[in-house]
């Protein structure tokens, strides 16, 4: 079975964790400072701060903006809940926008109509690799004096023409162990604010910048050394394994039938954290895949804002038209650097003997 994802461990990795544990220092320390620098400088942006997962470093990038109890944020329904939750932890609410059918990320001409005088920040998430329309999204935000929070958990290296994702306000990257580079668990906020970065750092570790003196309510939200080890070599690997991923989206752009390809608008580099396409049926589909040996993952199958946590919070009613067609159709293909020529033909060989057997897509477009 080829699975729909397999994080690559070598040896680069194994010897910076040993190093670690030997060391004796094994909490946020010299190789967290270590890779917040890489990844800066990588990003193109004066400040990094990682933290202990992408969900707190979104909770943080919020918490930095002095986002909480009263204030809205403008994020999409199509995308894994943490982007709604984050904004729910700072007391904050979450007013979703649907998402074009094409790039799948937030729907520009929406945004206008969904600001209110609470409204403080909009959060676009670069799904799937793909950067939301940061610049149209960005100058609505200006516009009305608001925050940008870029939910760039999947779009690690990703870029309009020569930005990266992460350079708009605040971006915020996860390193679960599935996406582009993985530290085990942890995350990063990337921005060019100094004083952000400064609130967000305070807020990380207990409010506290000198020892046992806490100035602010802070939380432990910090990365380990342990993790920045692992982070510090996949690091290294980053531009090639992107360079990988776009490769084989490149063939299976090339080579698939009767699906539908994920669309890239013009100048955007996808890094491919997913290959999505659009498939009939999709619940067969992922079966007779299943049976020619193939994995594949269904992100998401379920509108955010009809997640059982929202809806009791009175959520859920609101019609979100394409991102509701999309839950029904979206289906991730393996795309990770170590798929062989051999298993990506596997996986072309399998889709397009399935999109024959089941038909080309019964909805296209979104009903009117
Ligand atoms: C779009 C999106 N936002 C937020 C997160 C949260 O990141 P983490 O799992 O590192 O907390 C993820 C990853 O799982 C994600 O894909």
């Amino acid at each position: 079975m080829i699975p729909i994802a397999r994080p690559t461990m070598g040896e680069e990795e194994k010897q910076l964790v040993w190093s670690a544990l030997e060391s004796g220092f094994l909490a946020q320390g010299a190789r967290v400072h270590e890779l917040e620098e890489r990844f800066a400088d990588f990003v193109g942006v004066p400040h990094a701060i990682a933290t202990s997962s992408g969900t707190t470093a979104l909770h943080l990038a919020l918490l930095g903006y002095d986002i909480g109890e009263g204030d809205e944020v403008i994020t999409v329904p199509f995308t894994f809940i943490a982007s709604a939750t984050s904004i729910l932890y700072t007391g904050a609410r979450p007013v979703f926008v649907d998402v074009l059918l094409d790039d799948f990320c937030m729907d520009p001409s929406l945004v206008e109509a969904a600001i209110t005088p609470r409204t403080r920040a909009i959060m676009p998430v670069s799904l799937y690799g793909q950067p939301a329309d940061l610049p149209a999204i960005a100058a609505i935000a200006e516009r009305h004096g608001l925050a940008v929070v870029e939910d760039a958990a999947q779009s690690h290296g990703a870029a309009i023409r020569d930005r990266k994702s992460g350079t708009w306000g605040a971006g915020v990257f996860s390193f679960y162990p599935t996406k582009n580079m993985t530290a085990g668990e942890g995350g990063m906020v990337t921005t060019a604010d100094a004083e952000l970065a400064e609130r967000i750092r305070l807020l990380r570790e207990h409010g506290m910048k000198v020892r046992y003196h806490h100035d602010v309510l802070g939380y432990n939200f910090r990365m380990s050394d342990i993790h920045a080890s692992i982070g510090l070599a996949q690091f290294a690997k980053l531009p090639g394994y992107n360079a990988r991923r776009r490769e084989i989206a490149a063939r299976y752009d090339a080579e698939l039938r009767g699906v539908i390809s994920p669309a890239v608008r013009p100048g955007v580099t996808h890094v491919y954290h997913q290959y999505t396409i659009r498939v009939n049926r999709r619940d067969e589909f992922v079966e007779r895949l299943r049976e020619q040996g193939v994995g594949s993952g269904v992100y998401y199958p379920i509108p955010v804002d009809r997640q059982k946590p929202l809806v009791a919070l009175g959520y859920g009613q609101e019609r979100f038209p394409v991102t509701e067609l999309l839950t029904e159709q979206v289906l991730s293909i393996p795309v990770y650097p170590s798929l062989s020529e051999a298993e990506v033909s596997t996986v072309i060989a399998a889709v397009n003997a399935t999109a024959v057997e089941l038909g080309p897509l019964a909805v296209a477009a979104v009903p009117a």
